[in-house]
């Protein structure tokens, strides 16, 4: 495998937006004149927002779209791998396809994503699925038009999935969801190789986007009214490594926060092992950055750490913590962890408790842990049983409700910064402080994509209630 990033020369994407053209014909003639999709992006945000590039393809194409299945003519899902879960929710959705694709055969139904990368999914989906017409891997998304085109000409099943390091396609259209709230990737694949972690076997080689590609989407993104920004990567601390411009992801930020606007930039994902203090230094001196820092830090036993190669221990860990802390007091963390290793025992999940109990950190994302084919630890023995984990992860979302209880509860009376996000039909908005906490008050949809002074009223476990106190600050 190439160690070189690879980027898709302009030339294979002005030949794609070729094949766009033509398939845009091949699909009038088919459905009428316009046909609609039918795309639904599980997992992650960097699936989101290659998704979003995927749904920019296809208005290119002269798709319309539509949130239901049965009236699409293409539906297609982006999919997931981390958890066995995902997977499962994925194959029973297609499945129930059946019936929709025996009605009207002339529907293409599609997969890509990280699920389908795995050799061995895409084998199952050829031989057990065969109502499915085209499938693609991760790493030839930029190729969608010529590949429907294929299908659309051949009339055979397109399946598409070959095993590379990865590519960084520039100049792709994006059909963002939200016209205030974006994605922004600024790096792909993974290096790390946790013992449990499928994604750098469905992603490829880690791989950072340049910094003026970054810097000119942030710039259009501001232009065009985003008012948070979320800049995306596996690991985004590790973004600029092995590149020959400079600018390490610190360097980035502090670009993207000179862009002129009233917007927020949040990041994610920071591997503790690669967090350095240039990099909350930067976060301190930013205005537009998030006081958020979203660290995964999995468990809190330096045994299973060990075992996850995660290359730090809970000390370095809790060292990133308070200096997080010592630079910015308010600041919002949030991580992941995963309860259930293989070979965790209780004393190793008592670590675990007690970290989360230490850090009080505002959210959580908790996982029992899924043996991953192909990857390490699915291959490590294994003799806690399914029962005793979920007993252990209810102790631990009882031990971090105590803790947001706590938090939030401390949160009455202040006043913070909300971008309102959502309105709902009972008079309600929605929408998140800085630190990514969710609260939610009374006032008009016309609120939503806009910043509002927002003061606490009363706190629920991680929900905040609140009203407005100004429409709206600089
Ligand atoms: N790159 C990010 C997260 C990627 S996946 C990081 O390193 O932090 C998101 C989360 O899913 C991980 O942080 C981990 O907590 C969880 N996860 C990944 N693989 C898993 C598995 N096999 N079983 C359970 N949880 C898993
Ligand atoms: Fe998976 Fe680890 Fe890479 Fe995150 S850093 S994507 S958990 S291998
Ligand atoms: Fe899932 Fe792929 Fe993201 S495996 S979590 S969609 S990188």
């Amino acid at each position: 495998m190439s160690a070189l990033p690879t980027r898709v020369p302009p030339e294979e994407i002005a030949r794609q937006r070729e094949f766009a053209r033509r398939a845009s014909e091949l699909l009038r003639d088919r459905f009428g004149e316009t046909p609609l999709a039918f795309v639904h992006s599980y997992g992650c945000q960097q699936n989101v927002a290659d998704g979003e590039r995927i749904s920019g393809m296809l208005a290119e194409m002269g798709f319309g779209f539509t949130d239901e299945p049965e009236k699409a003519d293409l539906i297609l899902f982006n999919t997931c791998a981390v958890r066995g879960h995902a997977e499962d929710r994925v194959l029973g959705n297609v499945g129930a396809l059946k019936g929709l694709k025996r009605a009207r055969p002339g529907v293409i139904l599609g997969l890509c994503g990280c699920m389908v990368q795995q050799e061995s999914v895409a084998d199952r989906i050829r031989q057990h699925f065969p109502f499915v017409d085209l499938l693609f891997g991760t790493h030839v998304i930029h190729c969608l038009p010529e590949l429907l085109c294929r299908l659309l000409e051949g009339g055979k099943r397109v399946f598409e999935r070959p095993d590379a390091a990865g590519v960084i396609a520039e100049g792709l259209p994006v059909r963002r969801d939200s016209v205030f709230k974006g994605w922004l990737p600024v790096m792909y694949g993974c290096n790390n190789f946790c013992t449990y972690c499928i994604v750098p076997y469905v992603r490829g080689r880690e791989r950072s986007r340049d910094p003026g590609d970054v810097l000119r989407e942030a710039r259009e993104m501001v232009a065009a009214g985003f008012k948070d920004i979320t800049l995306l990567g596996q690991n985004v601390n590790s973004y600029g490594r092995g590149a020959d411009h400079g600018v390490d992801f610190a360097g980035l930020l502090r670009r993207v926060n000179d862009i002129e606007g009233d917007f927020r930039i949040r990041f994610m994902t920071s591997h503790p092992r690669d967090c350095t203090l240039d990099l909350l230094d930067a976060m301190r001196d930013c205005e537009k950055v998030c006081g958020h820092l979203h660290l995964p830090f999995q468990s809190g036993s330096d045994r299973v750490l060990k075992a996850m190669n995660r290359h730090y221990d809970r000390a370095r860990y809790l060292e990133l913590i308070a200096a997080a802390r010592e630079r910015m007091p308010g600041i919002s963390l949030t991580s992941d962890v995963i309860v259930g290793f293989p070979g965790e025992t209780r004393e190793d999940f008592e670590q675990t408790l007690s970290l989360i109990r230490e850090v009080k950190f505002t959210s959580l994302f908790t996982f029992i842990y899924s043996p991953r084919e192909g990857t390490p630890a699915a291959r490590m023995p294994d003799p806690v049983s399914h029962e005793e984990k979920t007993r252990w992860m209810a102790e631990l979302l009882a031990a971090q409700e105590a803790v947001a209880a706590e938090r939030t509860a401390a949160t009455i009376g202040r006043t913070f910064r909300v971008l309102c996000e959502e309105s709902h039909d009972d008079g309600t908005l929605f929408g998140r402080t800085d630190g990514n906490v969710g609260i939610v008050f009374d006032g008009g949809k016309e609120a939503v994509g806009q910043f509002l002074d927002v003061r606490v009223t009363d706190a629920k476990h991680w929900i905040l209630t609140g009203e407005i106190v100004a429409p709206q600050t600089k």
